[in-house]
């Protein structure tokens, strides 16, 4: 039996098992995914019985998409050349930020499905991005993709904002060209509460939310209606960010169609098989959220 994994800290929350368990089943492969807390001083021996054969595949979740990245064969980065391409759309940041590990030819590779998964969500919700502006919060592990996903959906603008200002500064830095110019702007963290400038999406990549009683101190009022408010976090309680966005009036996503492509892309590169196929979305999504609907309407079909 093939054994996956899925690690970071904390994890009790993560539903990725559910999800890959469940293709698992609809696919009648022999084959487990299981979740488990580490500390950053494991990932050296999970590595190693993966390089065994112990463990077949990894994904890896916060806060180790980037301090997994040294334990990979040449930095984790596969010949172009042998990328199958459906499964590698945007991978060039996986050098940053890793979440799908998976062994060929005897070497331990990764890719970031990340930016993918909210490709395909942006598709899926009809989400236009094409000359629009985002206003980014947070510049964590997983904002190297969602940044990437935004450029390549044409976003005219980033605003992007950060509790600590260098990582912000480290990712505009990728993205600023030979003339020194780029789409990404910075706002001061300090000033969230104060006017923010025109956007017309906004979307919260920090962890603030996943617990209960997390606040972002936005300025809402100065934000109006007619914007789109788009969580990555998908728990079903909701999130006071997306509640306040709904309040306003408008349109608010939450974090569960992303989950669900980038699981996918990562099933994908394990097992061979693309796990949506043949409508399968609507059977997974009322699998792993079965009170999505009553809980908010952000994914409709
Ligand atoms: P991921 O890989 O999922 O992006 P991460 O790298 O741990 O996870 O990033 C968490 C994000 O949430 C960061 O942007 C972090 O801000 P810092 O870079 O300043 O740490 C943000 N975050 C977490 N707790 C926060 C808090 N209490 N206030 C503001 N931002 C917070």
């Amino acid at each position: 039996m093939k054994k996956y994994l899925v690690i970071g800290n904390p994890i009790e929350h993560s539903l990725s098992p559910k999800l890959h368990n469940y293709w698992i089943k609809e696919n009648n492969l022999d084959a487990v995914y299981e979740k488990k807390q580490i500390n950053k001083d494991d990932i050296g021996g999970i590595v190693e019985e993966l390089k065994k054969g112990k463990i077949d595949g990894l994904n890896v979740t916060t806060p180790f998409k980037t301090s997994m990245v040294p334990y990979l064969d040449h930095g984790g980065l596969i010949p172009l050349a042998e990328r199958p391409p459906e499964v590698y759309v945007g991978t060039s940041l996986e050098g940053k930020s890793v979440n799908t590990i998976f062994k060929q030819n005897n070497k331990i590779y990764a890719a970031n499905t990340d930016g993918s998964g909210f490709h395909d969500s942006l598709s899926f919700l009809n989400l236009k991005i094409k000359n629009k502006k985002i206003f980014v919060l947070g510049a964590g592990g997983v904002v190297f993709s969602i940044v990437a996903a935004l450029k390549w959906n044409g976003a005219s603008k980033i605003y992007l904002s950060n509790r600590t200002k260098s990582k912000a500064e480290e990712i505009k830095k990728i993205h600023t060209n030979n003339n020194g110019k780029s789409i990404i702007e910075l706002f001061n963290w300090e000033n969230l509460d104060k006017n923010l400038p025109e956007f017309d999406m906004i979307i919260n990549a920090t962890s603030l939310g996943l617990n209960k009683n997390d606040l972002i101190k936005l300025d809402y009022k100065s934000i109006g209606k007619n914007k789109v408010f788009y969580d990555l976090i998908y728990n079903a309680e909701g999130t006071d960010f997306l509640s306040k966005g709904l309040e306003l009036g408008n349109s608010v996503y939450n974090g569960a169609s992303m989950l669900i492509f980038q699981a996918a892309r990562s099933f994908l590169i394990w097992h061979g098989i693309n796990p949506l196929k043949e409508e399968r979305l609507a059977g997974t999504i009322n699998h792993v959220f079965p009170n999505f609907y009553n809980h908010n309407q952000t994914i409709e079909q």
